[in-house]
């Protein structure tokens, strides 16, 4: 849990107390803060270095067991995100130690020249996702997360953010949702159980839900994920989720609507055109456009958002067999045009059109955004941690890329260029869901999706790289990131 809190620091009894240093500047405020770091400075053992940090047991004049200093490094490179790194890493430090409240010290707004809300936000955040263990299939859980997590400020931001700590939890639980979704082995979530794990968590809030089974996708002419599909025991589902806080005022005004359609391929082997082995294992995550999407939807319903956001989400199992799509094979997805399997591995974009040309033709929306793990060409092009945005709506675009700069979700917009348009000529259907050259993966995956949003201002976001983590960072553990939850939030705030 987060908390605010401002008062005399050395009368505070605590388990820990965390103080970031900086190695050329006095960041803090408070003269008692200021004072501590001053005696520990002295011993010369620790001078506020990057990563370098000291603890301190008993400290003498207060009632705190233990303080941890923490080095920040230069102050002009401080910024949110390095506030974020710096807590996250500080909670796993103590959890490690098996404690179970902390307080962490804020620095001074002014001091680093940032909003006293952004350095806030930046803190609580940190500690709160880095505090987040994924050990639900270990029998033994040597770890426990801390209880209470204090940030300590000045009186007037404690008075002036009072609602700044619950909202802060509320947008990383959802992000903590997403990541475990997307960690759990496919055994585990297989269409129809992915979805009624989705569905549990949204009835909970003020969402409305539909699904649309195997029958309805048939009925409704949904081709395309059928055809994903078809290899699986598992039957794939188009799941809708509906926050919509304006359903039961009478309103004249045109209510704006807006639509996320997130990728959910429970498990990716290929299909026929099977994957190699290598990171196979790491197909589990290639529903991390489902999982954010949900998460995002559920987030925005205890947010109480202001505007209906619609989220439309196909899940499959892309497996191969006996009755699996061919390559080769001609398809008709649901918007009537015709589709040539070049490559069942290519499965993402299938799922996304089927469930892109409903939700224009279901929802009107003003705005349409997807997230997928769409290419494995958009981690060649940008690397591990940066998603790829396309749109033909360059505003759109920026705007995303700056939400993303907020939230340290990085993003980097995308060309799409009309002619590329070529290389996905069909020679017997309408158009193939492959390529005919293997350059450019990423921009023609993304010109496929174009050619089925008609004139819906849309944007896509390839989050093959950033969705999933083989490693642990600062503060994310190994696996599912959870990554497109808190900068959709941001967002959505902003248009
Ligand atoms: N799910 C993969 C993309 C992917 C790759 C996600 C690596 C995360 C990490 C997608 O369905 C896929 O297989 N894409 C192919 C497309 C190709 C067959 C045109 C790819 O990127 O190789
Ligand atoms: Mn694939
Ligand atoms: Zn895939």
């Amino acid at each position: 849990m987060l908390k605010l809190f401002s008062g005399e620091i050395l009368k505070k009894k605590a388990e820990c107390l965390v103080i970031p240093v900086c190695e050329d500047a006095d960041i803090h405020d408070d003269p008692s803060i200021t004072g501590l770091i001053e005696k520990v400075l002295k011993l010369k053992e620790f001078k506020g270095k990057k990563d370098d940090s000291v603890v301190l047991y008993d400290p003498a004049g207060t009632k705190l067991e233990r303080i941890l200093f923490v080095g920040l490094g230069k102050l002009e490179k401080i910024d949110a995100e390095a506030l974020r790194k710096f807590a996250g890493k500080s909670v796993k430090e103590l959890i490690k130690k098996a404690l179970s409240e902390i307080v962490i010290c804020a620095p001074g707004p002014e001091k680093l020249n940032m909003k006293d809300d952004v350095l806030l936000s930046a803190i609580l955040e940190g500690a709160f996702l880095g505090n987040h263990l994924f050990d639900k299939y270990k029998k033994d859980k040597k770890k426990k997360p801390l209880k209470i997590v204090s940030v300590f400020t000045d009186s007037k931001f404690v008075k002036s953010r009072r609602l700044l700590p619950a909202r802060i939890e509320t947008i990383c639980k959802g992000t903590i949702l997403a990541r475990e979704w997307v960690s759990m082995p496919s055994n585990e979530k297989r269409p129809d159980r992915f979805v009624r794990s989705m569905v549990k968590a949204a009835e909970k809030e003020d969402l409305s839900f539909s699904i649309l089974d195997e029958k309805a996708l048939k009925q409704n002419g949904m081709g395309a994920i059928l055809a994903v599909g078809a290899g699986s025991r598992s039957r794939p589902r188009l799941l809708i989720l509906d926050y919509n806080p304006l359903k039961n005022k009478k309103s004249s005004k045109k209510k704006k609507t807006l639509v996320l359609v997130g990728k959910g391929v429970t498990f990716d082997s290929g299909g026929i055109n099977l994957k190699p082995s290598a990171s196979l294992d790491e197909m589990k995550m290639d529903m991390s456009g489902a999982a954010s999407v949900a998460s995002i939807l559920i987030t925005l319903a205890r947010l109480k958002h202001k505007f209906r956001v619609v989220g439309v989400i196909p899940v499959v199992e892309n497996m191969p067999s006996g009755d699996a799509t061919r390559p080769g094979d001609i398809i008709k997805t649901y918007s009537g045009k015709t589709v040539e399997i070049g490559n069942t591995d290519a499965e993402g974009r299938l799922i996304l059109i089927d469930a892109m040309a409903y939700a224009i033709k279901m929802f009107k929306p003003e705005v349409m955004i997807d997230m997928a793990t769409l290419t494995g060409a958009c981690v060649v092009a940008l690397g591990e941690s940066i998603a790829g945005v396309f749109s033909t709506d360059e505003e759109l675009a920026k705007e995303i890329v700056a939400a993303g700069e907020a939230t340290a979700e990085r993003c980097w917009a995308m060309p799409m260029p009309e002619d590329y348009k070529n290389l996905l000529k069909s020679e017997f259907a309408d158009i193939n869901n492959m390529s005919s050259t293997r350059w450019g993966g990423a921009i023609t995956a993304a010109l496929f999706l174009s050619e089925f949003v008609e004139n819906t201002r849309w944007a896509h976001i390839d989050i093959a790289g950033p969705a999933y983590s083989k490693k642990a960072g600062d503060y994310c553990g190994a696996g599912g990131t959870g990554f497109g939850v808190r900068l959709l939030i941001n967002l959505l705030n902003k248009i």
